[in-house]
Protein backbone atom coordinates (compact mmCIF):
# COMPACT_ATOMS: atom_id res chain seq x y z
CA UNK A 1 0.00 0.00 0.00
CA UNK A 2 1.48 2.95 -0.92
CA UNK A 3 0.59 6.77 0.15
CA UNK A 4 1.60 10.11 -2.01
CA UNK A 5 3.95 10.81 0.60
CA UNK A 6 6.16 7.78 0.01
CA UNK A 7 4.88 7.67 -4.14
CA UNK A 8 6.62 11.18 -4.65
CA UNK A 9 10.09 10.71 -3.69
CA UNK A 10 9.97 7.28 -5.24
CA UNK A 11 8.84 8.73 -8.68
CA UNK A 12 11.41 11.69 -7.96
CA UNK A 13 14.23 8.53 -7.35
CA UNK A 14 13.18 6.82 -10.41
CA UNK A 15 13.51 9.87 -12.43
CA UNK A 16 16.77 11.04 -11.25
CA UNK A 17 17.75 7.16 -12.10
CA UNK A 18 16.49 7.64 -15.70
CA UNK A 19 18.20 11.16 -16.14
CA UNK A 20 21.14 9.87 -14.90
CA UNK A 21 20.82 6.60 -17.27
CA UNK A 22 20.43 8.60 -20.48
CA UNK A 23 23.50 10.77 -18.90
CA UNK A 24 25.13 8.04 -19.24
CA UNK A 25 24.37 6.85 -22.45
CA UNK A 26 25.28 10.01 -23.65
CA UNK A 27 28.40 10.14 -22.26
CA UNK A 28 29.23 6.55 -23.86
CA UNK A 29 28.01 7.63 -26.75
CA UNK A 30 29.93 11.06 -27.39
CA UNK A 31 33.01 8.65 -25.96
CA UNK A 32 32.71 6.44 -28.85
CA UNK A 33 31.80 9.38 -31.48
CA UNK A 34 35.17 10.60 -30.31
CA UNK A 35 37.53 7.55 -30.54
CA UNK A 36 35.77 6.74 -34.05
CA UNK A 37 37.08 9.92 -35.16
CA UNK A 38 40.37 9.86 -33.77
CA UNK A 39 41.24 5.99 -35.82
CA UNK A 40 39.74 7.71 -38.97
CA UNK A 41 42.80 10.67 -38.45
CA UNK A 42 45.05 8.05 -37.45
CA UNK A 43 44.30 5.95 -40.57
CA UNK A 44 44.59 9.30 -42.40
CA UNK A 45 47.95 10.03 -40.75
CA UNK A 46 49.23 6.44 -41.40
CA UNK A 47 48.26 6.56 -45.06
CA UNK A 48 50.18 9.67 -45.20
CA UNK A 49 53.28 8.79 -43.69
CA UNK A 50 53.30 6.01 -45.78
CA UNK A 51 53.34 7.94 -49.14
CA UNK A 52 55.40 5.04 -50.77
CA UNK A 53 52.32 2.34 -50.37
CA UNK A 54 50.47 2.49 -54.04
CA UNK A 55 46.58 1.79 -54.43
CA UNK A 56 47.60 -1.41 -55.50
CA UNK A 57 48.97 -2.42 -52.29
CA UNK A 58 52.32 -2.76 -53.12
CA UNK A 59 54.60 -3.02 -50.40
CA UNK A 60 57.27 0.13 -49.44
CA UNK A 61 60.70 -0.66 -50.88
CA UNK A 62 63.42 1.57 -51.64
CA UNK A 63 64.23 4.40 -49.74
CA UNK A 64 66.73 7.12 -49.01
CA UNK A 65 70.30 5.99 -49.49
CA UNK A 66 73.28 7.03 -49.78
CA UNK A 67 76.64 5.67 -51.91
CA UNK A 68 79.66 6.04 -53.94
CA UNK A 69 79.28 4.50 -57.58
CA UNK A 70 82.22 2.64 -59.14
CA UNK A 71 83.44 6.00 -60.40
CA UNK A 72 84.11 7.39 -57.05
CA UNK A 73 80.90 9.52 -57.69
CA UNK A 74 78.51 10.17 -54.58
CA UNK A 75 74.97 8.86 -55.24
CA UNK A 76 71.60 8.76 -53.63
CA UNK A 77 68.01 7.42 -54.49
CA UNK A 78 67.55 10.74 -56.53
CA UNK A 79 70.92 9.61 -58.84
CA UNK A 80 68.20 7.36 -60.38
CA UNK A 81 65.06 9.01 -60.88
CA UNK A 82 63.68 10.05 -63.49
CA UNK A 83 64.22 6.36 -65.21
CA UNK A 84 62.87 2.99 -64.26
CA UNK A 85 65.86 1.04 -62.37
CA UNK A 86 66.70 -2.43 -61.56
CA UNK A 87 68.19 -2.98 -58.11
CA UNK A 88 70.38 -5.98 -57.58
CA UNK A 89 72.26 -6.45 -54.59
CA UNK A 90 75.53 -8.76 -54.33
CA UNK A 91 79.07 -9.25 -53.93
CA UNK A 92 82.05 -9.75 -56.17
CA UNK A 93 83.19 -12.53 -54.69
CA UNK A 94 80.15 -14.28 -54.95
CA UNK A 95 80.70 -17.83 -56.84
CA UNK A 96 77.52 -18.19 -59.05
CA UNK A 97 73.85 -16.16 -58.16
CA UNK A 98 76.08 -12.50 -58.59
CA UNK A 99 77.39 -13.02 -61.81
CA UNK A 100 74.59 -15.33 -63.30
CA UNK A 101 72.20 -11.98 -62.69
CA UNK A 102 74.75 -9.57 -63.85
CA UNK A 103 75.35 -11.53 -67.20
CA UNK A 104 71.30 -12.28 -67.03
CA UNK A 105 70.54 -8.03 -66.74
CA UNK A 106 73.36 -7.81 -69.83
CA UNK A 107 71.45 -9.64 -71.73
CA UNK A 108 67.89 -8.51 -71.15
CA UNK A 109 69.71 -4.93 -71.89
CA UNK A 110 70.69 -6.37 -75.05
CA UNK A 111 67.17 -7.76 -76.02
CA UNK A 112 65.94 -4.41 -74.79
CA UNK A 113 67.56 -2.50 -77.78
CA UNK A 114 66.74 1.13 -77.65
CA UNK A 115 64.57 1.14 -74.96
CA UNK A 116 68.10 -0.62 -72.89
CA UNK A 117 69.01 3.36 -72.44
CA UNK A 118 65.90 4.16 -71.00
CA UNK A 119 66.71 1.81 -68.03
CA UNK A 120 69.07 2.63 -65.50
CA UNK A 121 70.55 -1.31 -64.07
CA UNK A 122 72.30 -0.90 -60.55
CA UNK A 123 74.71 -3.40 -58.63
CA UNK A 124 74.72 -2.65 -54.85
CA UNK A 125 77.70 -4.71 -52.81
CA UNK A 126 76.48 -6.20 -49.59
CA UNK A 127 80.14 -6.90 -49.14
CA UNK A 128 81.77 -3.05 -48.51
CA UNK A 129 84.62 -4.34 -47.13
CA UNK A 130 86.49 -5.93 -49.73
CA UNK A 131 83.81 -3.97 -52.72
CA UNK A 132 86.12 -0.95 -52.84
CA UNK A 133 85.21 1.10 -55.82
CA UNK A 134 87.87 0.16 -57.93
CA UNK A 135 87.29 -3.32 -57.46
CA UNK A 136 83.74 -3.02 -58.93
CA UNK A 137 84.87 -1.03 -61.74
CA UNK A 138 87.20 -4.07 -62.71
CA UNK A 139 84.44 -6.32 -61.96
CA UNK A 140 81.75 -4.45 -64.23
CA UNK A 141 84.31 -4.86 -67.33
CA UNK A 142 82.43 -8.54 -67.59
CA UNK A 143 78.89 -7.15 -67.71
CA UNK A 144 77.22 -4.37 -69.59
CA UNK A 145 78.55 -1.03 -69.61
CA UNK A 146 75.54 0.23 -68.50
CA UNK A 147 75.50 -1.36 -65.04
CA UNK A 148 76.71 1.03 -62.73
CA UNK A 149 77.89 -0.36 -58.92
CA UNK A 150 77.40 0.80 -55.46
CA UNK A 151 79.64 0.49 -52.47
CA UNK A 152 80.29 2.55 -49.59
CA UNK A 153 80.48 2.58 -45.37
CA UNK A 154 78.87 -0.91 -43.92
CA UNK A 155 76.85 1.78 -42.20
CA UNK A 156 75.39 3.56 -45.41
CA UNK A 157 75.56 -0.08 -46.97
CA UNK A 158 72.99 -1.41 -43.88
CA UNK A 159 70.38 1.33 -44.68
CA UNK A 160 70.36 1.12 -48.12
CA UNK A 161 69.85 -2.83 -47.64
CA UNK A 162 67.12 -2.06 -44.93
CA UNK A 163 64.97 0.64 -47.37
CA UNK A 164 65.48 -2.20 -50.17
CA UNK A 165 64.70 -4.93 -47.70
CA UNK A 166 67.34 -6.86 -48.15
CA UNK A 167 68.59 -9.39 -45.93
CA UNK A 168 72.28 -10.34 -45.66
CA UNK A 169 75.14 -12.13 -43.72
CA UNK A 170 78.41 -13.11 -43.39
CA UNK A 171 79.27 -16.58 -43.36
CA UNK A 172 82.75 -17.59 -42.62
CA UNK A 173 84.36 -19.88 -44.57
CA UNK A 174 87.88 -22.24 -43.83
CA UNK A 175 90.92 -20.24 -43.90
CA UNK A 176 89.64 -17.18 -42.42
CA UNK A 177 88.18 -15.89 -45.49
CA UNK A 178 84.29 -15.47 -45.92
CA UNK A 179 80.99 -15.69 -48.38
CA UNK A 180 77.78 -13.61 -47.97
CA UNK A 181 74.54 -14.95 -47.94
CA UNK A 182 72.11 -12.38 -49.98
CA UNK A 183 68.46 -11.76 -50.88
CA UNK A 184 68.82 -12.59 -54.55
CA UNK A 185 66.02 -11.01 -56.13
CA UNK A 186 66.22 -8.05 -58.88
CA UNK A 187 63.66 -4.63 -57.48
CA UNK A 188 62.43 -2.97 -60.25
CA UNK A 189 61.47 0.21 -59.43
CA UNK A 190 59.11 3.29 -61.60
CA UNK A 191 61.11 6.35 -62.24
CA UNK A 192 59.72 7.67 -59.25
CA UNK A 193 61.72 4.89 -57.19
CA UNK A 194 58.30 3.24 -56.10
CA UNK A 195 58.43 -0.87 -56.58
CA UNK A 196 57.08 -2.62 -59.97
CA UNK A 197 58.17 -5.94 -59.64
CA UNK A 198 60.51 -8.36 -58.29
CA UNK A 199 62.87 -10.59 -60.46
CA UNK A 200 63.33 -13.70 -58.93
CA UNK A 201 66.75 -16.11 -59.29
CA UNK A 202 66.62 -18.12 -62.29
CA UNK A 203 63.14 -16.57 -63.62
CA UNK A 204 62.86 -17.73 -67.36
CA UNK A 205 64.11 -15.28 -69.24
CA UNK A 206 60.95 -13.99 -70.96
CA UNK A 207 58.99 -13.40 -67.44
CA UNK A 208 61.70 -11.35 -66.60
CA UNK A 209 62.24 -9.44 -69.53
CA UNK A 210 58.34 -8.44 -69.77
CA UNK A 211 58.86 -7.22 -65.85
CA UNK A 212 61.38 -4.42 -66.93
CA UNK A 213 59.34 -3.83 -70.29
CA UNK A 214 56.29 -3.47 -67.92
CA UNK A 215 58.12 -0.30 -65.85
CA UNK A 216 59.44 0.85 -69.44
CA UNK A 217 55.79 1.38 -70.48
CA UNK A 218 54.76 3.36 -67.06
NI1 LIG B 1 75.72 -13.42 -54.81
Amino acid sequence: MSTGIIEVPGMIALRIIRWTAWALVAVVLFGAGAIALGWLQVEKLGLRAQPTVTSSGVPAVGGPFSLINHRGERVTQDTFKGKPTAYFFGFTHCPEVCPTTLFEMSQHLKELGQDADRLNVVFVTVDPERDTPELLKTYLESFDPRIVALTGTPEEMAAAAKAFRIGYRKVPTEGGDYMMDHTSSVIVTDAKGDLVSLIDYHEDEATALAKLKKALAL
